[in-house]
């Protein structure tokens, strides 16, 4: 009996491997791949093209009846790297294998499953960071192989524009629409994202009110959104316009004119020396200018979430450093080796290197960008196994189990001996976690004083903390 069922099994399995199954989406019919037991669906396009007359606007859906192959990683959105000095942070946030292209035709997203499953299974939707200037789904630490085969839920990672519209809702409303045909269920998604994709959950958390968000609750590592500039400046913009040639007053006549601009010359300019910085606009409709506030008075998603640092957020500048791999190690958790970062300073020795890295850090500045982006491979389980230490690959099991917990019902405590926030009672409101190098599932949480952690945010942590419900 039992090894008919094994039997069956089996042959189930290796059926799936060789006949993915075609998913029906709004998208069209989606024949993507089988690998390792995991269906993956890469390259979705979700929205039309925002080229042309759409550059700027909201986007539209894409809707589309055509069988697509959807088995390759949709190019990058055009990226911002505003120190255009540093080959590193592009190596690091912009170098997606499968295939590298940037274009303003970007609007794809990806999906992995389980490929055999009987039930609706819970949704993890991964927003990137890049401090809404570059960044990109496609890059291999995002990968969801892991999660799907560890962790028994669907996985969806997007593109999103950079510089005008960070805080993207379609993408939510796709997996309403589309995420049962791939066996999930659309009443059981959560958002995560990472520093500027952190504050992307933060501000889709503000923007919905009770009862009618597209996820049921939200990660937010390292950043979110506490207050917006409401009237902006717009000398960035103005700058921009007249040095791709659109000198008109602002309004429809200059914006007729941006958007015949090559999106080549764009990209040229904002990573020229004289691009300035591109914030998001406070429109009360998809950013408000105070959030926590919204929270407060219970105008937002009532949704449960964790919000957390990386409690060495500053040890990207520490000095004194010799060993170029130690250093990597320690501070981008294997995402970056040795052998892959000295070609991208070339005459350097290692000692320049280390301190090139951090002058590029620090023009990154705030560090948690870094030290966030250093956590995402364990979470996805993307680390370099060939040379994590097994310290190292138990974190990574650990943390993802965690964030998997959450994500498979957001109303329980994700680990034993996490601290639950109760109004009022503020003795131990942080889970702090793998500290000491105890990474076990287990025994991974310190429940600790809020004020014992010295990080920066705290105030802001406790501000959250007075309102999660
Ligand atoms: C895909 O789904 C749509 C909407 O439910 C339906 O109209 C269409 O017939 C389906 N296509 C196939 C090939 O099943
Ligand atoms: C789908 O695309 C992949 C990668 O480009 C290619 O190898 C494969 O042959 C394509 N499949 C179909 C059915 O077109
Ligand atoms: C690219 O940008 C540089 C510096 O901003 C500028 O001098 C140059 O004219 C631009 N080239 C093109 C082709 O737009
Ligand atoms: C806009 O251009 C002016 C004149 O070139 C320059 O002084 C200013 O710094 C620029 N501002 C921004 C935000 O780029
Ligand atoms: C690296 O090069 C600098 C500049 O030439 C030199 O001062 C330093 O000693 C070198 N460090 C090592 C470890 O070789
Ligand atoms: C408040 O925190 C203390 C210390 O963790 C705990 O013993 C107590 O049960 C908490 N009170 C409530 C109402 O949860």
């Amino acid at each position: 009996m039992r090894i008919s069922s094994v039997l069956v099994s089996a042959l189930y399995a290796s059926i799936c491997s060789a006949a993915p199954a075609i998913i029906n989406t709004t998208s069209g019919l989606l024949q993507g791949s089988v690998t390792n037991g995991v269906s993956s669906f890469k390259g979705i396009r979700f929205a039309q093209p925002p080229t042309g007359a759409l550059r700027w606007e909201p986007p539209i859906p894409f809707i589309s009846t055509r069988v697509q192959n959807v088995t390759t990683l949709g190019p990058s959105c055009l990226q911002q790297f505003p120190f255009a000095s540093s080959a590193l942070d592009q190596f690091l946030f912009n170098n997606p294998a499968d295939p590298p292209a940037e274009n303003e035709d970007c609007l794809f997203l990806n999906v992995w499953a389980p490929a055999s499953q009987n039930r609706k299974l819970p949704v993890l939707v991964w927003i990137y960071g890049g401090a809404l200037s570059f960044g990109t789904a496609s890059l291999p630490a995002y990968d969801g192989t892991s999660f799907a085969a560890n962790q028994d839920i669907i996985l969806v990672t997007f593109n999103y524009r950079t510089n005008v519209f960070g805080f993207p809702e379609l993408a939510f409303l796709w997996v309403q629409d589309n995420i049962a045909n791939f066996g999930g269920d659309p009443d059981q998604v959560t958002i995560m994202g990472q520093s500027a994709g952190s504050q992307s959950v933060s501000s889709a958390i503000s923007r919905h009110t009770s009862g009618n968000a597209p996820f049921r609750a939200g990660i937010m590592l390292s950043g979110a959104q506490v207050s917006m500039v409401p009237i902006p400046s717009f000398t960035s913009f103005n700058n921009f316009s007249t040095a791709v040639g659109c000198t008109q007053a602002p309004g429809p006549g200059r914006l007729a004119c941006l958007k015949q601009v090559p999106a080549a010359t764009i990209r040229n300019f904002t990573n020229g020396p004289a691009s300035g910085s591109f914030a998001p606009v406070v429109d009360d409709v998809t950013v408000f200018s105070d959030p926590l506030h919204r929270i407060r008075t219970g105008l937002t998603a009532r949704v449960p979430f964790i919000i957390g640092n990386t409690q060495d957020d500053g040890s990207v500048f520490a000095l004194g450093l010799t060993d170029l791999s130690a250093f990597l190690t320690t501070t981008f958790a294997g995402l970056v080796t040795a052998d892959q970062v000295r070609p991208l300073y070339p005459g350097l020795n290692d000692s320049q290197i280390i301190s090139e890295i951090i002058k590029d850090a620090e023009f990154l500045c705030p560090a948690e960008l870094w030290s966030g982006a250093a956590v995402v491979p364990e979470i996805f389980g993307t680390f370099i196994a060939a040379t994590a230490t097994p310290a190292e690959a138990t974190l990574s099991h650990t943390m993802q189990t965690l964030v998997a917990n959450f994500v498979k019902n957001p109303t329980v405590a994700p680990a034993p001996n996490w601290p639950k926030y109760v109004p009022g009672n503020r003795t131990t409101t942080l889970a702090k976690l793998a500290y000491s190098g105890n990474v076990e599932a287990n025994n991974v949480v310190q429940s600790v004083q809020s004020d014992s952690i010295d990080f920066q945010c705290n105030a802001l942590w406790n501000r959250f903390l007075d309102i999660r419900v």
